[in-house]
């Protein structure tokens, strides 16, 4: 599976990994669960900690390596919806590769 960004800039991803890039001066960290593509900062909202080493928990939820709090990738939200969300992008497969759309924000970063 490859990733293509707006930047035409083209990675290899499997299904169940991860990776890190920097993009226009942003770090993002991409996971592939079950084929889906999900495109996070990889900056944790709490205090700035990279979210590309945390672990997912349930598929989606991912555990910052540094305090502990956890995101949906698919939202940034945390459980429930409530308090910091870590910014998402829209992502989607086109022609059997997978687009990262950084103009189209799923969630913006909030921070408490
Ligand atoms: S920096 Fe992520 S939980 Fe504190």
């Amino acid at each position: 599976m490859k990733v293509i960004t707006d930047l035409q800039e083209k990675m290899d991803i499997s299904v169940g990994q991860r990776l890190f890039t920097c993009i226009d001066g942003k770090d993002i960290a991409i996971f592939n669960v079950d084929g889906e593509i999900y495109a996070i900062d990889d900056s944790c909202p709490h205090s700035g900690a990279s979210l590309f080493r945390g672990t997912l928990l349930d598929g989606y939820m991912l555990k910052c390596p540094a305090h502990g709090l956890s995101f949906d990738i698919r939202s940034g939200c945390m459980k429930y919806g409530t308090g910091m969300a870590v910014r998402t992008y829209t992502s989607k497969l086109v022609d059997g590769e997978v687009v990262i759309d950084f103009s189209e924000i799923k969630n913006k970063e909030k921070r408490v």
